[in-house]
């Protein structure tokens, strides 16, 4: 296969632009849905012209890329730094923004405010929050605002120390309960989707099978509608603890690790750059220059 064919089979068939009908629809079809997290520019384009169906702006730019130990600390600031940049390098998919720790809690006209400044300032197609029955009425008047909202419930990291830790959620029946509620409560409250993360597998496949809209697992088995996966974690790019969920597609680590050794050998040892990764000056230029400084160096010798 020459390399433009292999280019091109890499390319997703259809580029028809993903939307939120997009997104029900292939619920119906039992087609699964693709989303990664994106932070910026190059790594929105690459996963976007892969064919993702949908890029999140995660509040995870905390630990993926700011160095934070958790999202608490991201502000509405950050967010929208980044999502400006996705937005730059996104096309086909649906663009998700996360609303930040602190952005929606408070109250729900917060959660519009905010809300609205990721559609205006950024292009937005529809924010992400997390929490169940709670944050129903905050989904609602985002919906009647004409924004398009993705729930998250399970383990919720903006939920990190009311939970403990990072811990699986619905493991008893009672919790389980609690979860499959409010699943139902963002659906009716208009969530176009939600995240499941960190369940058992068993109670993300039945919260899939008697919801209407579809279910993003990330770390929820594979019976999910779609699955999501931080792009950092794909490749081997994150400090923090590898979750048994993930699964690294390509060891960008390693890669890079050997790329930047390789350069610093290179500038050490002052192979880099050669002679063709250099400028030249015109032929005729360095003749008229040699002539000036032959001149030049006549004049000296007569002066003394
Ligand atoms: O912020 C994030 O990356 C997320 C995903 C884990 C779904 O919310």
């Amino acid at each position: 296969m020459s390399q433009t064919e292999t280019k091109d089979a890499l390319r997703p068939a259809a580029a028809t632009k993903v939307t939120p009908q997009t997104l029900l629809q292939s619920k119906r079809a039992f087609t699964p849905l693709t989303a990664l997290t994106a932070y910026d520019y190059p790594t929105a384009r690459l996963a976007d012209e892969a064919g993702i169906d949908m890029l999140l702006v995660g509040d995870s730019l905390g630990t993926a890329v700011l160095g934070y130990d958790n999202t608490l600390r991201v502000t509405m600031d950050d967010m929208l730094h980044h999502a400006r940049a996705v937005r730059r390098g996104t096309k086909r998919a649906l663009l998700v923004v996360d609303m930040p720790y602190g952005s929606y809690q408070v109250s729900i006209e917060d959660a519009v405010r905010n809300g609205l400044r990721f559609f205006k300032e950024c292009g937005s197609e529809a924010v992400k929050l997390e929490g169940g029955i709670a944050y129903a009425p905050h989904v609602k008047a985002l919906t009647q605002a004409e924004m398009p909202v993705v729930g998250h419930i399970g383990l919720t990291p903006q939920s990190v120390h009311r939970m403990g830790g990072y811990r699986v959620q619905g493991l008893s029946e009672m919790d389980a309960m609690r979860l499959r509620d409010d699943a139902l409560a963002l659906e009716e409250a208009g969530a176009i989707a939600i995240v499941l993360e960190g369940i058992p597998r068993e109670l993300a496949a039945e919260i899939t099978a008697f919801l209407s809209i579809p279910t993003i697992g990330i770390g929820a088995g594979p019976d999910c509608d779609g699955q999501i996966l931080v792009f950092h974690d794909l490749f081997s790019l994150s400090f923090t603890r590898k979750p048994k969920f993930v699964r690294s597609f390509g060891d960008g680590r390693l890669l890079m690790e050997r790329g930047i050794r390789d350069f610093r050998d290179a500038v050490m040892a002052k192979t880099f750059p050669d002679d063709h990764e250099s400028y030249h000056m015109p032929k005729a230029e360095i003749v008229a220059e040699r002539d000036v400084a032959s001149t030049k160096q006549r004049e000296v010798s007569v002066c003394k």
